[in-house]
């Protein structure tokens, strides 16, 4: 097991976990100084691409922002995810997983669970690749967003799931949406550490979109708190430079890189 993995492992029950997306170098190297985790996520698809949903992000669109998110970290763990349709069945999983894995240089892939796949994630760990699961809201395998483990029988389904993940292998897992009491249970069952979105502060560490945190995606479900309007920011500084190269105030002298 890899130090930085150890690391992380080591934080449960005793410092929470912190982690955000990144889809570039130049996010990545700010959110790497203060999160102990970055998540190239499939969310590029939304985000990103605009896409109606994460179905249809290829692997090798993740893999070549991936490539571009490790230049900017140093320390944070890089966790990649396997977009749908590449881990279909234990070959196919470690076959792209190791990919991605010698492409990007990440430390862990992650994959979503549909409460069978969990032999994909023994297959990828015997290529002594980490692996992160995700249960709950898992966009790939679900078409509408609903809260997870309202219902009792709901709740054990999940705890099942999330006892499965943990015995195939998996270093740690994301619950996304799941309810507070569900997400309670299973931090305080597993060993390996819970990350949540959507899924209270029992969590053992928590994730977000950082295009969600920074105002810039316009999805701002209730679980997502803004931390800045980058926004407003940006379409203000576009403004002014717009107005400034209709003014001819932009360039001026000072913006020459010869002569008068
Ligand atoms: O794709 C993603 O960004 C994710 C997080 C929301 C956990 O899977």
């Amino acid at each position: 097991m890899s130090q930085k993995i150890k690391k992380i492992l080591a934080k449960k029950n005793k410092i929470k976990i912190v982690s955000l997306t990144a889809y570039s170098k130049n996010i990545a190297q700010i959110i790497d100084k203060y999160c102990d985790m970055t998540l190239v996520g499939d969310s590029m698809a939304n985000v990103l691409y605009g896409m109606k949903n994460t179905h249809k992000i290829s692997l090798n669109t993740i893999i070549q922002h991936s490539i571009s998110v490790r230049k900017g970290i140093k320390k944070s763990l890089l966790v990649v995810d396997m977009p749908k349709g590449s881990y279909k069945n234990p070959i196919q999983a470690k076959k792209n997983a190791k990919l991605i894995f010698k492409k990007t240089k990440c430390d862990a892939v992650k994959i979503e669970s549909n409460n069978k796949n969990f032999k994909i994630i023994k297959e990828i760990r015997k290529a002594k690749i980490p692996v992160m699961g995700h249960i709950g809201y898992t966009p790939q395998f679900k078409s509408r967003f609903k809260v997870e483990g309202k219902k009792q029988k709901e709740a054990r389904r999940l705890i099942r799931e999330s006892i499965s993940i943990e015995k195939a292998g998996a270093f740690s897992i994301v619950l996304e949406c799941v309810t507070p009491s569900v997400a309670k249970e299973i931090t305080n069952k597993l060993k390996i550490p819970t990350i949540g979105i959507g899924s209270s502060s029992y969590c053992d560490g928590q994730i977000l979109v950082t295009d969600d945190i920074l105002g810039l995606s316009g999805f701002y479900p209730k679980f997502v708190k803004r931390y800045a309007n980058l926004n407003t920011i940006i379409e203000k500084a576009v403004k002014k430079y717009s107005k400034e190269i209709k003014t001819k105030v932009f360039p001026n002298k000072k913006n020459f890189l010869y002569g008068k």
